[in-house]
């Protein structure tokens, strides 16, 4: 808005000089008999007088008054290049459950009409299985849509990254025949994740016996650890050897110190990162400035979620979360960009509901024989994780879960997956209020024994039995699956945009913008 307002009051200031150069010795007589009159009023001559100096001052405040070379290029570092008239904005695809909803499959999709595909949060821990012509690509780091040649793939400052297994995945995906050079850019202020943290990780979850977190051990939390602690190293100390071998040495030895029973092969570690520095460095930038960038010269920017709502280190089910904030703040502080940059908030969510590792679950299905839901979701919906494949847990779409995730994310568009895996449920339930004491709870217990204590309200649905992996437009539904559907939608308030029938890259109904919430 500032160019054209800046353009607008030129334009006023310099036609109203105009007028009052030109024109003031023409006023007509009946104006003149007005100046002479003493009403008290100031003529208008005085009023186009009095505009046309606060106009001049306005522009002077703005400085879009004639200077000299040096303060007009002052001026235009502050103003935006003409281009950002078509700004794209930033879309997220986030997580709205415990992680796991089929993120990696939108992002895929969506992707390839974006420049940049982005992560900003977490680590190794994420997973991402994309099914391409039936090739499964197997994703943890590097954001999904690195498939699409055409992107750049950036790892925000937020993200805890595992140099190792990093260019490991790298490696896989060329010997995939994915060629990524040039295109893969790390952020010189996400942190490093070492092997050291990964062992404390473990030896975390050993000390805390039946009482662990049940972690995907990649790290993630004594690496933010070190973060918060000011004592962690950033992929770009890299640049400077000495500087990173000192960190490096530091760090190690507070880690011991601090894990009695810990070994770290200090020289051995050195001698690995020696040998990828310049690999890394190769593709270390300030991605703040990227991103900005490429938002201000018009570029579409997707920033790909990872872990998700309910694993958010504030607003998940503490303890039992990751490290991280996975929910759309970690957007602004992972990536470095403004609010006002964001525009679509996209929420995954899965038709049923999943969760790995330990921690209330209100409407958990226990597999207790292969005629149980709870067995249903899990085969059929294949629930093993893509990062530790660990087997996980199953229930019924929760309702109020969701209603919460809405409310921290602020989705503009729900992406309902696996709808295909409640095909053949002769019923389908539908979590929708808690109650705690026998009372109705008005937002989702922050206190994990109140949460595991609360009852769950149930309301049920009629299946259907057709398959519906062939199903291209929302009409093609069973009316069973549409008013599924469509009852989420009412429930979250939210449109249901996209809506799951198959895991290709092609089995997503999409239901487009513009329409309305039935
Ligand atoms: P961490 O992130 O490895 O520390 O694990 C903390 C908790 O988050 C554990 O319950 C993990 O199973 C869970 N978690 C972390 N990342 C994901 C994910 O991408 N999907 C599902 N669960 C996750």
């Amino acid at each position: 808005m500032l160019p054209h307002f800046i353009v607008c009051s030129s334009l006023i200031s310099s036609n109203l000089c105009k007028f009052f150069n030109t024109q003031s010795s023409a006023v007509t007589s009946k104006e003149s008999e007005s100046t002479q009159c003493d009403t008290g009023e100031p003529s208008l001559l005085e009023q186009v007088k009095d505009i046309a100096a606060k106009v001049n001052s306005i522009e002077k405040t703005l400085g879009v008054v004639k200077q000299s070379k040096e303060s007009q290029a002052q001026t235009n570092k502050f103003t935006r290049p003409t281009k950002s008239t078509t700004l794209a904005g930033i879309d997220v695809v986030l997580g709205g459950q415990w992680g796991d909803e089929g993120k990696g499959k939108l992002v895929d999709i969506l992707s390839q009409e974006y420049d940049v595909c982005a992560r900003v949060a977490g680590g190794s821990n994420a997973g991402h299985t994309i099914v391409v012509d039936g090739v499964k690509y197997k994703f943890h780091l590097l954001p999904s849509g690195v498939l699409n040649k055409s992107a750049t793939c950036v790892i925000g400052n937020g993200v805890v990254i595992h140099i190792p297994s990093f260019l490991n995945e790298l490696d896989n995906l060329k010997s995939m025949g994915v060629d990524h050079k040039g295109r893969v850019l790390i952020s010189d202020r996400a942190h490093m994740v070492f092997d050291f943290h990964q062992s404390v990780d473990g030896m975390s979850e050993t000390k805390l016996g039946r009482n662990k977190i049940g972690t995907t051990k990649k790290g993630i939390g004594p690496a933010y650890a070190s973060k918060i602690s000011r004592n962690g190293i950033r992929v770009g100390d890299l640049l400077n050897w000495e500087y990173f071998e000192e960190r490096f040495r530091t760090l190690a030895t507070d880690t011991i110190n601090a894990h009695p029973g810990l070994e770290i092969d200090v020289e051995e570690q050195l001698a690995y990162y020696k040998s990828i520095s310049d690999r890394v460095n190769g593709m270390t930038v300030d991605t703040i400035q990227y991103t900005n960038d490429a938002y201000h010269n018009g570029q579409k920017i997707l920033v790909e979620g990872a872990n998700a709502t309910m694993l958010d280190i504030d607003f998940g089910t503490y303890p039992y979360v990751t490290s991280s904030n996975p929910s759309v703040g970690s957007v602004l502080t992972g990536l470095g960009v403004s609010p006002n940059k964001v525009s679509g908030i996209y929420g995954t969510v899965k038709a049923y509901c999943t969760r790995v590792g330990e921690g209330p679950f209100p409407t958990e299905l226990i597999p207790d024989g292969a005629d149980s839901i709870g067995y249903h979701l899990g085969t059929v919906g294949a629930e093993y994780g893509t990062t530790t494949g660990r087997q996980r847990r199953c229930g019924w779409l929760d309702i109020p879960q969701m209603q919460y995730s809405c409310l921290i994310n602020g989705f503009t568009a729900i992406n309902l997956t696996k709808v295909d895996v409640l095909t053949g449920l002769k019923e389908i339930k539908l979590g929708v209020a808690y109650k705690y004491n026998g009372k109705y709870l008005k937002s989702m217990p922050a206190c994990l024994k109140s949460l595991s204590e609360a009852e769950v309200e149930y309301e049920t649905l009629p299946g259907w039995t057709e398959d519906i992996s062939q199903c291209k437009n929302f009409e093609d539904l069973p009316e069973n699956a549409q008013k599924y559907v469509l009852r989420v939608q009412e429930l979250l308030g939210v449109p249901v945009r996209w809506v799951g029938v198959g895991p290709n890259r092609l089995d997503q109904i999409d239901r487009g913008e513009g329409w309305d919430l039935k």
